[in-house]
């Protein structure tokens, strides 16, 4: 895989074209001819609409588009705000305003609910633009221009073959727009496509495009036109690639598949993906991606070309005088997330299982690289931690509830071994060590050495065969990586079965109750390690309606004041609520003997106190 080199798109063309192009010198007819005408009604059979007319690319059929409806000087359209400029630009050249509006989080297509504010006197159209090869919400944009009294031009640059409820982008407003250039689904290597139903627009679209006259030959015009035919070669080249069009679709899908199948389980990556119901033909493989920027740049060096998702228009250095000095990137929350978290993965219909599989491991090892740092500098972060204090504590406990000395231990999520350190301090027999991390598993056996009464174990609890500790600890929040009743149900059994009747349990936890009340906020540490600098900051994310925080830790280190390395890390906490609980423990078996917080262990905790210490019992007789 050393010199793979994986372009963004390679048009599906070959020997088919070639021949087809040759065909036209054959038969001497360069210009607009019989290519063009057939592969007109081929169009229009597809896309359902009655009227089409060709333009040398997308880009000048938008502006065909805008002309033939009536756009013009002093009137506003408008534009969503994250697409390719030329949706904008065609606004332009045709003497009207661009007016943009954000999209949704969701799959980044206009948001129609955002329409209202933005309507005035000079309001004329609205152009949806459907993005990366799906619809924008067409019956909401279609029942608002209604209401509203606007023309929609439909930008389908991307749409080609994209239906919802069986009717075709570029089929539902005035008229609609399409683009052949060579990264499109289909291609003529530039072309463009106007469609439209109504008779009067048509006619306007032939007076446009053919120097204002609807017949070749005469020199009377009765209207003012310009020439924005095309050539038979490329109508040649067009008539080929619809013809493999069901070849493609196909094709490009089963890519999307290897790509679902292959990211599975990257936290940091979600994937773009189209409203529940709607056609969608993967034009582009979008990813949201953290620290999609330096995530692109890694690919790059690893020889995969990617492109960014589009920047948004209201920051294009080219709209400075054109748009108002008051707009604000406050507006468009969604665009400014999409560019700065997006990323298209190579998708074209050449493309091979052992590429996708090349491109999916590098994601994979970048994040996996930027998680090491945190593995590597994760004492750092602890090193002021007094771990005394907890395992003074622990011991309390046992000898007060327990039943004799505490000679068998189990520690689960060990980590890279603070605790079990302390631990090894006290004169016991045995100590099974676990944790699910073989990463931390690595550091720790590194770290601890060989030791006669220390098992460490890499996985769950389950594979542990021993059933007679008088002690286990699962303390830095392994209970608050458990996410649903049922998990946790399990995992308090496992940990009932293998203690002795009268053993003591005792984990950390995040008080729900606490940080809902109070969520966490972001917070930045700097640490020294010989001659490096870490700076760490943690960036969480509550959602409150699933319960969970996410943290995002994001590592930087500086030797001599430079930056020479980042990193990142997510962990995901679910806020167990307290009452939660109680009950399963309950439900398992377990007595409560009290709850501490463990900033101070001396005090019982109440519903203020973030991290919470539990300690709890195996009852000596059921
Ligand atoms: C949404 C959108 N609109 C318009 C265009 C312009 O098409 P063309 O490049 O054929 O001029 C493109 C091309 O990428 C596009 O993606």
């Amino acid at each position: 895989m050393l010199d793979m080199k994986i372009p963004q798109i390679d048009p599906f063309i070959g020997d088919e074209e070639y021949k087809a192009i040759k065909q036209c010198f054959v038969d001497k007819w360069i210009t607009e001819g019989p290519r063009t005408k057939l592969l007109e009604e081929k169009l229009l059979g597809l896309i359902g609409a009655k009227y089409g007319v060709f333009a040398p690319n997308g880009t000048l059929s938008l502006y065909l588009a805008l002309k033939a409806v009536g756009i013009g000087d002093g009137d506003e359209v408008i534009v969503p705000d994250f697409t390719f400029i030329a949706s904008a630009t065609s606004v332009i050249m045709a003497g009207a305003k661009p007016v943009f509006v954000d999209v949704n989080k969701d799959n980044f297509q206009i948001d129609v609910s955002l329409l209202k504010k933005l309507l005035n006197k000079h309001t004329k159209a609205i152009m949806p633009v459907h993005m990366y090869g799906t619809m924008c919400d067409m019956e909401s944009v279609c029942g608002f221009a209604k209401e509203n009294g606007l023309l929609v031009i439909e930008d389908a640059a991307q749409a080609i073959g994209v239906k919802y409820k069986g009717k075709h982008a570029g089929n539902w407003g005035d008229v609609g727009s399409f683009s052949f250039f060579a990264d499109k689904t289909i291609t003529m290597g530039e072309g463009g496509f106007v469609t439209t139903n109504n008779s009067e627009v048509y006619d306007k679209l032939l007076y446009l495009r053919n120097q204002g006259r609807k017949e070749r030959g005469t020199f009377i015009h009765p209207e003012i036109g310009y020439n924005f035919r095309i050539t038979d070669f490329h109508s040649a080249i067009g008539l080929v690639q619809f013809g493999k069009l069901p070849e493609i679709i196909k094709r490009k899908k089963i890519i999307l598949g290897w790509y679902k199948e292959k990211l599975k389980g990257i936290e940091e990556v979600t994937m773009f993906r189209p409203f529940t119901g709607y056609d969608w033909i993967p034009f582009r493989v979008g990813l949201l991606a953290n620290q999609a920027h330096q995530l692109m740049g890694y690919m790059e060096s690893k020889g995969i070309q990617t492109r960014s998702f589009f920047y948004p228009l209201h920051k294009q250095p080219a709209f400075k005088e054109v748009i108002s000095h008051l707009i604000k990137d406050s507006d468009f929350p969604n665009t400014c997330y999409a560019y700065d978290h997006g990323v298209c993965l190579p998708t074209y219909p050449t493309l091979t299982e052992d590429k996708v599989e090349y491109i999916c491991s590098t994601i994979r090892s970048f994040y996996k690289e930027r998680r090491d740092i945190f593995y590597k500098y994760y004492d750092n972060m602890f090193a002021d931690k007094d771990y005394t204090k907890e395992t003074k504590f622990i011991w309390e406990m046992t000898k007060t509830y327990g039943v004799g000395e505490v000679k068998k231990v189990l520690e689960i999520g060990a980590g890279t071994g603070n605790h079990t350190k302390e631990i090894l301090k006290r004169d016991i027999e045995e100590l099974f060590a676990v944790d699910i991390d073989p990463e931390m598993v690595v550091r720790l056996k590194k770290k601890l050495g060989l030791k006669r009464n220390l098992k460490i174990v890499e996985g769950e609890v389950d594979q542990l065969r021993e059933k007679n500790f008088d002690l286990t600890l699962a303390m830095f929040n392994v209970v608050t990586y458990i996410d649903s009743e049922k998990q946790l149900k399990q995992f308090f059994s496992q940990v009932y079965s293998r203690l002795k009747p009268g053993g003591i349990f005792v984990f950390d936890v995040w008080n729900g109750v606490a940080a809902i009340k109070d969520p966490p906020k972001e917070k930045e540490s700097k640490y020294k390690n010989v001659n490096e600098t870490i700076k760490v900051k943690i960036l969480p994310e509550t959602d409150f309606t699933l319960q969970k925080v996410r943290l995002r830790y994001m590592f930087e280190i500086f030797k001599d004041n430079e930056i020479v390395t980042e990193g990142e890390y997510l962990l995901t906490q679910f806020l167990w609520m307290p009452r939660q609980l109680d009950l399963i423990l309950k439900r398992v078996g377990f007595e409560k003997i009290t709850t501490r917080s463990l900033n101070d262990l001396d005090k019982r905790s109440d519903s203020f106190d973030w991290k919470v210490v539990y300690v709890v019992q195996k009852p000596l007789k059921k």
